[in-house]
């Protein structure tokens, strides 16, 4: 570090003789005991805290010093050599992205090589403007675009018109749940079917429609995704993709004009293919979602249990999910909560079909076949869900505690189904009142062997509960046949901007009727971000788990396990049937900023344009009657020049 001034010098110096006394009286008076939760009660001056309140945007207050977060002697570090499970999960979640983060192409040379090599083809017309916006916004990693290509494969195996046919015209049945977005001559010539959601569709279109061919893109308007094609159809669709697959010396850069079966001005006869939307509303979700999945998989095999499912996604140590894309694939962890989860068994509303359709999707389960684009609200600007740092105080300033501000949406509530919605199972859970006699799963550290900690299963959280949880619902709403069976059961909590629960560490987020539209606005707050979701969104391979945020299982089995780990409980002892766990406030101040740097980075309005646009020629090319035979086939060489004055952004994989 540079700069090393006498300000900071002298305290250094202050914190060096608390230090000391702390350690000399520890010695002479309570040698044997905890020495680190004695130095936790000894009051710290740090400049520019006064009454524990600190407003970040406050100019009149001297800075901390940037060391003063990372120096050992005042963190309250659990041992050395502590061996708890989360460090490893923390430590493998380091490694994937230092593996993402150093295999970042380049240059274009190196993207259109890679490309070629991933998918066996050339990238599609319009790639090189792609590259160049791409680059000017900043982005990442202009490689990280899978779910595109995956979401986009199986289109290969129908017929281009068929598509254009059905994405023109879809939109135009009032009631099927489809607006519709009309791109004609470079500008967004009309929409279908209108409504908050493709206006902002619309605007996100504008930095680059200049770039795609004329289009229609059917967008899906419901809460709840759409398609789900049973499991042999697609794998013949996914076969014809790969049998398709070349590289065409040839290629031409041009996408084909004037083809028939997009929408057209007063067009008579306008669905000509049928979609066989059938409508499941309030029925299990499982039975559709299963013939999605492979024969083989947990949610077909008759002979599966609870614990053959847990071991493909769990750690057994302290429930800790391992895997977290796994925890929300309903062919791994579908049986065990299809009882738990709204949507699941309760869903609003449901108007699905088995076949392939062209349906652009904010948010989709894994089964779905829906096309993933970025969520509106992530582009709206709605202050409900914007980032606004007012209360985001620094970590230090927070409260110990996990908040949650929601409505009972989720489903359809009844009396008879409430107690085992995902909101109310998190608020009942959270509950401290709720939770008296009740016991749950947490770790505490083995009393003969410090540092290392085995499962507890018999703590009862009720006391933390009201210490550390602030979690309760705002209103009652969507109810059947209304909400009087909740009179007596909640006490509603006054509702709070997104940026007054950044006063707390830890902001849990739960899926609603479909994904939360907060959690971009968590991410890039310094709070800790605990996610629970069974919803695939367009950001999920670039968002790390226990490296950027915590993830939880669907049925919050580990709420309290990861709660404790942070927050820290009880005395360390020789022998004892009360747990231990030393707090890890430095692990969780650390995953918070990691999350909100990298949030920073890649969950901009720029981020978000650059996917729609590379999705919107990935999406071009797979319904031009031509698609076998364009693409780009240069080497990358033209832009070499603009390459070499645009370095790529610096590696985020260090630890800052
Ligand atoms: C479509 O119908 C409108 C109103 O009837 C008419 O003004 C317009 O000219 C028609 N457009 C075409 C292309 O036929
Ligand atoms: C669960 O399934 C696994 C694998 O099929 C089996 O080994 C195990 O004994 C089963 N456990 C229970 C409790 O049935
Ligand atoms: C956080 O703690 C402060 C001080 O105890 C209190 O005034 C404030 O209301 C708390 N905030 C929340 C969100 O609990
Ligand atoms: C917590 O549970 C108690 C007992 O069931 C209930 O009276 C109270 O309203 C609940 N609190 C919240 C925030 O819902
Ligand atoms: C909730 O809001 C009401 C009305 O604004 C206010 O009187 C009350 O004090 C608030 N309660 C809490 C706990 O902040
Ligand atoms: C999740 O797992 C599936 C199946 O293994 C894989 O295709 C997909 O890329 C994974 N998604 C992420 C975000 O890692």
């Amino acid at each position: 570090m540079a700069g090393f001034d006498p300000g900071k010098k002298r305290f250094f110096t202050l914190l060096v003789a608390i230090s000391v006394t702390v350690f000399i009286v520890n010695i002479i008076l309570v040698s044997g005991t905890d020495v680190k939760s004695k130095i936790r009660k000894i009051p710290i001056p740090i400049p520019g805290k006064q009454n524990g309140q600190q407003t970040p945007s406050d100019p009149n207050l001297p800075k901390l010093p940037s060391w003063y977060h990372d120096n050992e002697v005042f963190e309250e570090h659990a041992s050395v050599n502590d061996q708890h499970p989360i460090l490893d999960l923390m430590r493998d979640a380091d490694e994937a992205f230092r593996i993402y983060d150093e295999s970042r192409s380049k240059t274009f040379r190196e993207t259109v090589a890679k490309y070629r090599r991933k998918y066996g083809r050339h990238p599609p017309p319009g790639f090189r403007d792609w590259y160049k916006m791409a680059r000017d916004k900043n982005v990442y990693n202009v490689d990280d675009f899978d779910q595109i290509m995956d979401d986009l494969r199986p289109f290969w195996g129908i017929d281009p018109f068929e598509i254009r046919n059905l994405a023109g015209h879809m939109s135009s049945e009032e009631h099927g749940g489809v607006s519709g977005l009309h791109i004609r001559n470079k500008k967004v010539w009309r929409l279908t079917n209108q409504n908050w959601r493709v206006e902002i569709m619309a605007k996100m279109v504008q930095p680059f429609v200049k770039y795609l061919p004329d289009m229609d893109i059917a967008m899906n308007r419901l809460d709840q995704p759409r398609v789900v094609v049973p499991w042999d159809d697609m794998q013949k669709l996914l076969e014809s993709e790969r049998a398709t697959r070349h590289v065409a010396p040839d290629a031409a850069a041009e996408w084909t004009t004037n083809m028939e079966g997009l929408l057209k001005d007063n067009d008579t006869a306008p669905v000509v293919i049928d979609p066989e939307w059938f409508s499941k509303h309030g029925q299990q979700y499982m039975l559709i979602a299963k013939e999605g999945c492979p024969p083989d998989s947990h949610a077909r095999d008759p002979n599966s249990n609870l614990s053959s499912s847990e071991a493909l996604y769990k750690h057994p140590q302290g429930g800790f999910v391992s895997n977290f894309n796994r925890s929300s694939d309903l062919c791994t962890v579908g049986p065990e909560v299809q009882g738990k989860h709204g949507f699941l068994f309760a869903p609003s509303t449901i108007i699905a079909s088995k076949r392939l359709l062209p349906i652009f999707g904010e948010c989709k389960v894994n089964v779905n076949n829906d096309i993933l684009f970025p969520a509106n609200m992530y582009y709206a600007d709605d202050v409900r869900y914007r980032y606004d740092s007012k209360y985001d105080y620094d970590w230090d300033d927070k409260n110990d505690t996990m908040i949650w501000r929601g409505v009972t949406s989720g489903g359809t509530n009844t009396a008879e189904n409430w107690r085992d919605m995902h909101r109310q199972r998190l608020v009942l859970t959270s509950n401290g009142t709720e939770m008296v006699g009740k016991e749950v799963l947490i770790m505490t550290e083995d009393p003969n062997n410090q540092g290392s900690y085995v499962n507890f299963k018999h703590y009862q959280p009720s006391e933390f509960a009201l210490d550390h949880t602030d979690v309760g619902f705002t209103e009652a709403f969507a109810c059947v046949p209304d909400c009087g069976f909740y009179d007596g059961v909640w006490t509603y909590k006054n509702m709070t901007t997104l940026s007054q629960q950044f006063e707390s560490k830890f902001v849990v987020d739960v899926d609603g009727h479909s994904f939360s539209g907060r959690w971009h606005a968590f991410l890039e707050s310094k709070s800790l971000g605990i996610k629970s979701t069974i919803f695939r969104e367009w950001h999920d391979s670039r968002l790390f788990a226990w490296r950027h945020f915590i993830p939880m299982d669907n049925r919050y089995d580990d709420l309290y396990s990861i709660l404790t780990y942070f927050i820290g409980i009880g005395k360390r002892a020789k022998a004892s049937d009360q747990p231990y766990m030393p707090r890890h406030d430095f692990e969780g101040r650390k995953l918070g900023r990691q999350g909100r740097e990298w949030a920073k980075k890649v969950l901009r309005k720029e981020d978000i344009e650059i996917y729609m646009f590379r999705l919107l020629i990935e999406y071009a090319r797979v319904i031009d009657d031509n698609r076998d035979m364009i693409g780009y086939s240069g080497d990358g060489s033209e832009l070499d020049r603009y390459d070499s004055k645009h370095p790529l952004s610096p590696s985020n994989s260090g630890h800052a």
